[in-house]
């Protein structure tokens, strides 16, 4: 990723952390407990991938959109809702009963730091709190939007990910059974979070479905990654435990057919997401933006 790319990056990911910082001590009435909870998981670390992408993906389309555009502000305020979403997706993932994780984002899971009841009680409210983020920014789109994500993080995407994701442990799998679990425990909610930026933009339903389909391949080669970078950086790395995916007997591609396969896999897929993205947005500077990041989902060390 060329410098200018990666300062503007480091530039959206510090005011995405200052807007969830406002969001968050926002909301009067939370206990104690459960604010500070909530709190430890969502704030201080994270790279602000899903809500970077809503909002570069806001701007690449917007350009040809103007009339029909949100306003950045409202771009924010989704963006946070689709973080807080995710935040709860990690935070249950740790959890004792699922992957049984002790470290996330760099400190403890917030089971540990707190305790089990408080840190699913925590995903909850970051659900309930990202959901009426979403409603609130769409405004005449807001029912659009919340569909959108719903249908993503819902039985039918990530929870339901998660389900097959547990029920595939330490079994024999395809690369079928591979796809659907990376695709609905991963996949759409990234892919989410492109259409969330496309659909406040103002995008049309042609737009829309490419870009979705485009962010499907880019959340696969996501979660192709993640895959592999559980067996090859270190926890200083990726500020989580690393070697757990074998330990557990996860259904991975690198399980199935060996790291330099995946590796391959995984960029095969992550470039058809490209090829598909760009087709699917106006040329210019802020889609070369979009897609650096885009590219920068499986070729990462964290
Ligand atoms: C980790 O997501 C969980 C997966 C879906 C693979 P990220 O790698 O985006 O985690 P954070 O948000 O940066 O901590
Ligand atoms: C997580 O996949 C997917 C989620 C929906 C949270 P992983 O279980 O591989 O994510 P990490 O490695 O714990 O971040
Ligand atoms: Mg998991
Ligand atoms: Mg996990
Ligand atoms: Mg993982």
């Amino acid at each position: 990723m060329e410098d200018a790319v990666r300062l503007e990056l480091e530039r959206t990911r510090a005011e995405v952390d200052q807007a969830l910082r406002e969001y968050l001590a926002g909301t009067k009435g939370i206990p104690r407990r459960l604010q500070a909870a909530m709190g430890h998981s969502l704030l201080g670390g994270g790279k602000r991938l899903r809500p970077i992408l809503a909002l570069w993906t806001w701007q690449a389309c917007k350009s040809h959109q103007s009339a029909r555009s949100a306003n950045r502000q409202r771009v924010m305020m989704a963006a946070c809702g689709l973080e807080m979403l995710h935040t709860y997706s990690l935070i249950h993932d740790d959890l004792p009963a699922m992957d049984d994780d002790v470290l996330r984002r760099g400190r403890q899971t917030c089971h540990v730091a707190f305790d089990e009841g408080t840190a699913i009680l925590a995903g909850d409210a970051l659900q309930a709190q990202g959901f009426a983020l979403l409603a609130r920014s769409g405004r005449d789109r807001a029912a659009a939007l919340v569909e959108l994500v719903a249908a993503a993080v819902g039985p039918a995407g990530m929870v339901g990910g998660q389900q097959k994701d547990l029920d595939a442990e330490g079994q024999e799998v395809t690369l079928a059974l591979i796809r659907r679990i990376h695709i609905d425990k991963t996949a759409k909610l990234l892919s989410a979070a492109l259409a969330s930026g496309a659909l406040l933009a103002g995008c049309g339903r042609g737009t829309l479905n490419q870009i979705t389909q485009a962010g499907l391949d880019l959340g696969l080669a996501f979660q192709g990654a993640d895959d592999i970078l559980d067996i090859t950086a270190t926890t200083a790395q990726l500020g989580k435990s690393v070697g757990k995916d074998q330990a557990a007997g996860k259904a991975t591609w690198v399980a199935l057919e060996g790291l330099e396969n995946a590796r391959k896999r995984t960029s095969r897929t992550g470039n058809r997401g490209i090829r598909n993205l760009a087709e699917a947005l106006p040329q210019g500077k802020f889609t070369d933006r979009l897609l650096a990041l885009a590219r920068a989902l499986w070729q990462r060390e964290n």
